[in-house]
């Protein structure tokens, strides 16, 4: 930890003589952000949002993320859910172990049961980003990954994320480039919400936050393991993954059959890929994630094809939420079902699927600018 520690006070130097006046880290590491009605809080250690402070129905700030106060905790928790992170350079799975650029295969490590996912041991939610940019509003964080430091992706990969806020908004945006070689590289911030902040005595779950996504009217159907088999299926009205038809809670398919499993063996709720209809309107929102219990609704625009919806079912009711959170004087842990990811990319395992026509958007060379760019737009209802 004195290692990491170094590292955040060296990066604080660094930023602060070549951003005179600009704001520094706080004790733990954590760089703060803030506009009307937004407070957003940054470690270089995975690029990861800390904290997440937004107003909700009664005006009161309360802190909608996951993550841990103590910073040095990141790195050594055992259970890494990739809080808030980015992973990379390829998120999400990859099938099998292996995908192919032209004749040649390449083998990637087998990390989550037959397949690769988040890249690997050697992934980005488990750097220790540079920090290249900070004002009050905004903050740059830049990696530069070589050739094969995950095993089985060849060729240097740069890469920034740029967070910044303004009134009620937080901003993401990202860019990368393969100078030496063709690689897989698609990204995500990997966000937890938790829109009561657990401050709900009697119930952590998720399950009453509402998801609407209208433009979400297709599912890329997935195995045992969550890795997509290749089929793209329409999602009728009223099915277990249907969020299109009209807002519905995250628990509201709870009693229909096939909820338990439908995210995988040994899995209820939901871990899957929703793939947004092509002619929308980008510049629109594309999700809105509710909780009428805190009235915070938080809504997501994106330049992305799809999002990965995960409702925290292997959380093992063992970690605790920040002190940022909950209910004085009650335990802190955070249950089974008790946060949703949201995390918007291209189809997962695209790579290796060349009938979906993803190949020119995951794979990137000498001469291609990869972009990824969302915003989250904060109010209450
Ligand atoms: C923070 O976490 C680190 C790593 O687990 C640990 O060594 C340290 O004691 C923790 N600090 C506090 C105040 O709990
Ligand atoms: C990412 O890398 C870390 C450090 O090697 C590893 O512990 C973790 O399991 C990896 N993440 C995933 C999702 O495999
Ligand atoms: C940034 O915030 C600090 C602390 O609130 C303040 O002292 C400083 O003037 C601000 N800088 C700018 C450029 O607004
Ligand atoms: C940060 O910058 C230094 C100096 O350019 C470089 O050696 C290091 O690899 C960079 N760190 C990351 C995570 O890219
Ligand atoms: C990538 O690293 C692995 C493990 O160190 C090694 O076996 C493999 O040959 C490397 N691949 C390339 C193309 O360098
Ligand atoms: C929380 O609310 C959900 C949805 O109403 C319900 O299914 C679940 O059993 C509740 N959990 C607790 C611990 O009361
Ligand atoms: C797209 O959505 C934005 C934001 O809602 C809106 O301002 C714009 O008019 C829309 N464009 C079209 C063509 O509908």
């Amino acid at each position: 930890m004195r290692y990491l520690s170094a590292l955040f006070a060296a990066a604080a130097v660094r930023s602060a003589l070549a951003h005179p006046g600009s704001p520094h880290p706080d004790a733990q590491g954590r760089y703060t952000l803030e506009a009307d009605g937004i407070k957003a809080q940054f470690i270089p250690y995975g690029a990861t949002l800390t904290n997440l402070f937004v107003k909700d129905a009664s005006g009161k700030q309360q802190d909608i993320v996951l993550g841990y106060d103590n910073t040095s905790y990141y790195p050594v928790d055992p259970g890494h859910p990739v809080y808030n992170a980015i992973p990379g350079r390829y998120v999400n799975r990859i099938g099998n172990g292996q995908y192919s650029i032209g004749e040649t295969v390449y083998h990637t490590e087998k990390n989550d049961g037959p397949n690769t996912l988040h890249s690997g041991t050697n992934n980005w939610s488990y750097r220790v980003w540079n920090v290249s940019a900070v004002t009050n509003s905004s903050i740059t964080f830049s990696i530069s990954d070589a050739s094969n430091s995950s095993l089985g992706m060849i060729g240097r990969v740069d890469a920034s994320v740029t967070y910044s806020v303004s009134k009620n908004k937080w901003s993401i945006s990202m860019d990368a480039t393969s100078p030496e070689a063709k690689t897989p590289l698609m990204l995500t911030q990997h966000t937890y919400f938790q829109l009561d902040a657990f401050t709900r005595p009697e119930n952590r779950t998720v399950w009453d936050h509402t998801v609407y996504m209208p433009e979400a009217k297709r599912v890329l159907v997935a195995d045992a393991n969550a890795l997509p088999t290749g089929e793209i299926a329409t999602i009728p009205a009223g099915a277990i993954d249907d969020f299109w038809s009209e807002p519905h809670q995250l628990g509201f398919a709870a009693d229909q059959a096939g909820f338990e499993n439908h995210c995988g063996t040994g899995c209820h709720g939901y871990n899957g890929a929703w793939a947004f209809n092509a002619e929308r309107n980008k510049s629109a929102t594309v999700l809105t994630l509710k909780s009428m219990y805190s009235g915070i609704v938080a809504s997501l625009t994106t330049n992305q094809e799809a999002v990965i919806l995960y409702t925290c079912n292997w959380n093992d009711g063992k970690s605790e939420f920040k002190n940022t959170q909950g209910v004085v004087g009650q335990d802190k842990f955070i249950p089974r079902d008790g946060c949703i990811a949201i995390e918007a990319q291209d189809y997962v395992d695209g790579i290796n699927h060349p009938e979906w026509g993803r190949l020119s958007k995951q794979i990137s060379g000498p001469g291609d600018k990869y972009h990824w760019a969302s915003s989250w737009t904060f109010g209450t209802a």
